[in-house]
């Protein structure tokens, strides 16, 4: 692309023109190869977000960004290969039991993850914090794992979409990641490159997801899914609730041990029934039909089979595999648990974005890249919007480092959770379904 093309066509995006197919690859392409410089795609990219992309754009947006680098072929794997990725949320250790239930159930999954960043967690930070447990996979040794076990859980090298990490660094500090077209280009790029031919994304709507309406969540999940189909892949979604924290804990060592409890049947909730609803849905995308899927999914949890393959997965991790008996024994804990119980009445809501960040503040998560985190500490919040609470009930537990480090994360929790006078309806767990038989 030539240097007077560059300005005329970042021209034409401002007027809010819709570019072809070779011209946004050679825009893209010429980022990647140095070209366009980052003053060019950052205006090019805030034209996009104030005018919009059209569906085709982002189509094309996401097979340049997947050009970029490396693809991982699972074409060699005898069972269904699969995938769920969540948009982000809090309290959310999903894939820590629907990979081991996926495993069990037959399929195939090759996981590539990521860290933790501001209010959300990362299910790579999670699993370390089980003694012994590596993430950094190279491609044969996470293909060979999957392979014998079903399942593996790794990091996402540089290798993988490198132009997203780019453009996202420059989104980032530009006001321009609130777009469906680039936030959808961005995730389906990594989910193609990561090779499964059966996606399913988790698209969370609330306060402390990316997308607070269910109505733009479900744009965001209708979008995702047109790029996986139209890149070959059978792709759905589930548009569900992140207004409040999706499991009880926050924080890396906490979820994991909840985690583990669910496989082990030992406790229930939203946790335990979104990942059954993922299961299922991702066993549908591959040809069950759903009510077998549902009926499938629950019966590999309720006999254990799904807790047998996530203790394969941790010994091949390298972990230690008694976290599957007695998680509390195994990972960290934090040396102070202060209890929260601020009174009688109604949960009303949840500033459930602040929840996320006051687990960051204690140590579980960071406020930059590179930051050190602490597995032990961290948030349990008990109740869920329209519970009532009782008089001197415990409604959350601050897991910290130090008592300082506790005082302040306590004082604040009254802004985070509302409890009122008047009760408040519950909120549904999964709003909407999109590419799935309503089940
Ligand atoms: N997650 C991603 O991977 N990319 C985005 O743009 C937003 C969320």
């Amino acid at each position: 692309m030539s240097t007077l093309e560059i300005p005329v066509l970042i021209a034409r995006k401002r007027d809010g023109e819709a570019l072809g197919r070779e011209e946004l690859l050679a825009f893209v392409g010429a980022y990647v190869a140095g070209e366009v410089d980052d003053a060019q795609m950052a205006a090019f990219l805030m034209a996009g977000v104030i005018r919009g992309f059209s569906r085709d754009e982002a189509v094309t947006l996401t097979e340049a960004l997947l050009r970029s680098g490396d693809r991982i072929d699972l074409g060699g794997l005898r069972g269904p290969t699969v995938d769920k990725h969540s948009t982000g949320g809090v309290g959310d250790t999903t894939t820590l039991i629907v990979g081991p239930l996926l495993a069990a159930a037959g399929c195939q999954v090759a996981k590539l993850s990521g860290r933790g960043l501001g209010h959300t967690g990362g299910t790579l930070d999670k699993l370390e914090s089980i003694p012994g447990l590596r993430v950094d996979l190279g491609a044969d040794e996470l293909e060979a794992q999957v392979e014998r076990i079903g399942l593996a859980v790794a990091a996402a090298t540089q290798d993988l979409v490198p132009a997203d990490k780019r453009l996202y660094a420059l989104r980032d500090v530009t006001a321009t990641v609130a777009s469906p077209a680039l936030i959808a280009s961005s995730v389906m790029s990594k989910k193609l490159a990561g090779g499964a031919q059966h996606v399913l994304l988790d698209v969370k709507a609330g306060d402390g997801a990316f997308m607070e309406s269910v109505p733009e969540a479900h744009d965001l999940a209708q979008l995702c899914v047109e790029i996986g189909e139209a890149h070959g892949r059978r792709t759905g979604a589930l548009v569900t609730d992140m207004s409040q924290p999706l499991g009880d804990a926050i924080g890396n060592a906490l979820e994991v041990g909840t985690a583990v409890e669910v496989l082990q049947g030992e406790r229930g909730g939203r946790l335990r029934d979104l990942s059954l609803a993922l299961a299922a849905g991702l066993l549908e995308l591959t040809g069950v039909e759903p009510g077998e899927a549902s009926d499938r999914v629950a019966d590999l949890l309720d006999r254990g089979a799904a807790l047998d393959n996530f203790r394969e997965f941790v010994a091949a991790q390298g972990g230690d595999t008694s976290v599957a008996e007695e998680p509390w024994d195994v990972l960290p804990r934090a040396p102070i648990v202060a209890e929260w119980r601020p009174g009688a009445g109604s949960v009303r809501g949840f500033a459930c974005r602040r929840l996320g960040e006051l687990a960051a503040l204690l140590g579980a998560g960071r406020q930059r890249q590179g930051d050190t985190l602490d597995p032990a500490v961290g948030l349990e919040v008990l109740p869920r919007i329209g519970d009532m609470v009782r008089d001197g009930e415990v409604v959350a537990r601050v897991h910290a480092r130090t008592d300082a480090a506790a005082e302040r994360v306590l004082a604040e929790l009254s802004t985070a959770v509302m409890i009122g006078a008047h009760p408040a309806e519950s909120v549904e767990l999964i709003h909407e379904q999109v590419g799935l038989s309503t089940r």
